[in-house]
């Protein structure tokens, strides 16, 4: 079978990585990929976003499985264009994309679904929204309607940042087109979890829960990013919470886009607060998390491929997907600066090709990497994303930092706090 793998960052490394472990997969190609992919796939200079560029090669090359990563060419229409053409594709349409597309959507979509979120409102009209804020309480949350890759989300502390927040989207414009409506939510404090799910637009089979580590410095200070770090399966989801989780947000959701007539195939990823034992959502997302795949597909004990084909034939509710018993712990490297600017074209030393790797359990996923001449140099803000898995939290954050301890590159940041949260359960 020949895949196709749409992205380049450490989610896609770990998408790569985990279906090249399917004996029936032969070849795989990544577009665009980054260093780190180029040892398992065979990466092809093609935009994430380039549709007619991916459609034509997918159907020169008769590839069987398309996986899409990252959520912007969900968002163009991928898999609509990949399906006319009769391409099987890994991903939901523009409709059903729309969940992370379109925070207004979303949160329509689960007022009608009866979905525990935050109350909210949202607005077109600078005045009606400065007004809004007038009146209500704080912190309040100010999120661009549109996708600005996690940087659309002020919480504001005082009316002062949060008129500025709306007066930047709606007035000035600073989101584009993302920011022409704008959410307003009241704040949920509680502590936060992700739980993806597989469906097939019916069936809905969970992943385990991770947590992420979103701002850069220790202790969660600093400014948000994409992402500093993450841990599976995050202790915070109990049994109870996940089951309350599949019934009460993914299901309703699923049902919800299906009766709009924009099923939904692929992954869909709930973020959440968990207020007093119960769960909100906060978002969806139409893919999987960044860098939350790079701890929950080393738990997946099953073929990766059998089941995104269970998703694409409609028939996941036949399938048995199965976990690992382990921990996994993520630690991201970042280059010096980010997530404000930084510099790249740094070589990195220390680095372990995964197709050689001395053990399964030390998994280095590259993100913003490329090669020049022999050496692997950074490429982007977020550089790699390194992975352990043990028995018990303990050894999987040993075997994490110890792998990061090796590495090194000019500006090298990481914090030094991943997963303490779960260690501290005890688990
Ligand atoms: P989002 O992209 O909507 O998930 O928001 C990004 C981040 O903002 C979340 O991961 C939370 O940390 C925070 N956030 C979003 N909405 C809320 C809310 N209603 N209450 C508190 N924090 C929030
Ligand atoms: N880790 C958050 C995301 O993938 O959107």
């Amino acid at each position: 079978m020949k895949v196709l793998v749409i992205g380049g960052g450490g989610r896609e490394h770990a998408l790569v990585w985990k279906i090249a472990q399917s004996p029936r997969v032969s070849v795989i190609f990544c577009a665009p990929g980054n260093a780190g992919i180029e040892s398992l796939a065979r990466c092809v200079p093609i935009a994430a976003d380039d549709i007619a560029g991916l459609k034509a090669f997918a159907l020169s090359e008769h590839i069987d499985l398309t996986v899409v990563g990252p959520e912007g060419a969900l968002a163009l229409g991928i898999a609509d264009e990949f399906r006319r053409a009769k391409l099987r594709i890994f991903g939901p349409t523009r409709g059903a994309a729309q969940i992370e597309a379109s925070k207004s959507f979303a949160k329509d979509l689960m007022v009608r679904a009866r979905i525990p979120t935050a109350a909210s409102r949202t607005f077109e009209v600078l005045d009606q929204a400065l007004a809004y804020l007038e009146r209500h309480p704080l912190p309040v949350v100010v999120k661009a309607d549109g996708l600005a890759q996690g940087k659309g989300v002020v919480v504001a502390a005082t009316r002062e940042q949060a008129s500025e927040a709306v007066t930047d989207m709606l007035g000035k414009q600073s989101f584009g087109a993302a920011g022409r409506r704008v959410v307003i939510e009241e704040f949920l404090d509680g502590e936060e979890v992700t739980i993806m799910a597989f469906t097939d637009g019916k069936a809905v089979v969970p992943m385990v829960a991770a947590q992420d580590h979103k701002r850069v410095g220790d202790g969660d200070t600093g400014l948000n990013t994409g992402g500093m770090g993450a841990y599976a399966p995050a202790p915070v989801a109990t049994p109870a919470l996940r089951s309350e989780v599949v019934q009460c947000v993914l299901r309703p959701a699923v049902e919800a886009l299906l009766q709009v007539g924009s099923p939904f195939y692929g992954v869909l990823y709930a973020g959440l607060m968990i207020v007093r034992g119960r769960p909100y959502v906060l978002e969806f997302n139409a893919r999987f998390g960044d860098p939350e795949t790079q701890v929950v597909l080393p738990l997946l004990k099953t073929d990766l491929v059998d089941v995104m084909e269970a998703v694409v034939e409609h028939r996941l509710d036949q399938l048995d997907v199965e976990w690992h018993d382990r921990a996994a712990v993520c630690v991201v490297l970042t280059s010096a600066g980010y997530p404000g600017s930084y510099d790249t074209g740094r070589p990195i030393k220390g680095l372990v090709d995964l197709s050689s790797a001395p053990s399964d359990d030390t998994l280095v996923f590259h993100a913003g990497t490329k090669h020049d001449g022999n050496e692997v140099v950074t490429a982007g803000g977020r550089v790699l994303g390194v992975t352990g898995v043990g028995p018990r939290w303990t050894e999987a954050r040993e075997r994490a930092y110890k792998a990061v301890r090796a590495i090194s590159f000019d500006g090298c940041h990481f914090r030094t706090d991943i997963a303490s949260r779960a260690l501290r359960s005890g688990v």
